[in-house]
């Protein structure tokens, strides 16, 4: 991306998190900060564009899983640029008429997801902090896409460990209490539980973007899935859930996150 062609107040100098894993997945919608702070990480752990598409891979697999189940509707926190394979893409491939709602708080992929929505009627996006869910739930695009009587899809994928554990419990819920009893839950998120002095170097990068991460154990991942029953596998590495023969990774657990889909109670 051109620095001439982005929002108003977006420091361009700065690396962002949302604008590094567009550039990790092949995405334009970034600059030079975004990819020099990438390079630098992937120093670090040279799995890091590994971590990033087995991620995306997991996101659309959940996707259909959940279309599966009939679910229709998608609530999408921390949904990122939508550069590759995003919800409403996957989701329309199996039924046009299936409606999500995107949530993020980067301008850049507010802007973008806007502009790619324009002549998308079941789809629109929501500029807003996920750590305030009444801006969430209460916003006028919420309301008209998503009806809360019938189950829906809530994704909260690689976004969680920008959430400390002070602000995770109350959030979570007020997030999963209003869902209708079938709802689904998808999770996936960065862990330290393989390569923790690693993960502690590829942390400190992250810290310098002001966007320091929460890493969390394959326990502590479970346990958000308060009041849900988790759908087969479990709790298992992104690579591995509910991935075809093909899609397999020899050592799974180089992608460094845990993943999840439960069904509400
Ligand atoms: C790593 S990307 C993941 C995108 C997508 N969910 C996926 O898995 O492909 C994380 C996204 O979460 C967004 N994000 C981080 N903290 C957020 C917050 N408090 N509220 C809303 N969005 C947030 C970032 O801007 C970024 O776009």
């Amino acid at each position: 991306m051109s620095d001439q062609h982005h929002p108003p107040g977006v420091d361009t100098t700065a690396a962002n998190p949302a604008r590094m894993y567009d550039h990790a997945l092949g995405g334009v919608h970034n600059f030079a900060a975004d990819r020099e702070h990438f390079a630098r990480i992937l120093r670090e752990d040279p799995d890091a564009r590994l971590v990033v598409a087995a991620n995306r891979a997991l996101l659309r697999r959940a996707v259909r899983y959940c279309m599966r189940q009939g679910i229709d509707q998608f609530l999408d926190l921390g949904s990122g640029i939508p550069t590759v394979g995003n919800v409403h893409e996957a989701a329309h491939q199996l039924d046009p008429r299936s409606r999500v709602v995107y949530v993020d708080n980067e301008p850049v992929t507010v802007a973008h997801t806007r502009r790619l929505l324009r002549e998308t009627d079941n789809a629109a996006m929501v500029d807003a902090d996920l750590r305030a869910p009444e801006s969430v739930l209460r916003a006028a695009e919420t309301r008209r896409l998503l009806d809360p009587d019938r189950p829906l899809a809530l994704l909260m994928v690689a976004v969680l460990h920008w959430v400390t554990d002070a602000e995770m419990p109350g959030l979570l819920h007020r997030y999963t209490d209003v869902l209708a009893p079938g709802s689904h839950l998808v999770i996936s998120h960065l862990t330290d539980d393989y390569r923790p002095g690693l993960m502690r170097r590829v942390g400190r990068l992250f810290e310098e973007t002001r966007a320091p991460l929460v890493y969390r154990s394959r326990t502590e991942v479970a346990d958000l899935f308060d009041g849900f029953d988790l759908v087969p596998p479990g709790v298992v590495h992104s690579a591995d859930w509910q991935a075809q023969p093909y899609e397999r990774l020899p050592a799974p657990e180089r992608s460094k996150t845990w993943a999840a889909v439960g069904r509400k109670r």
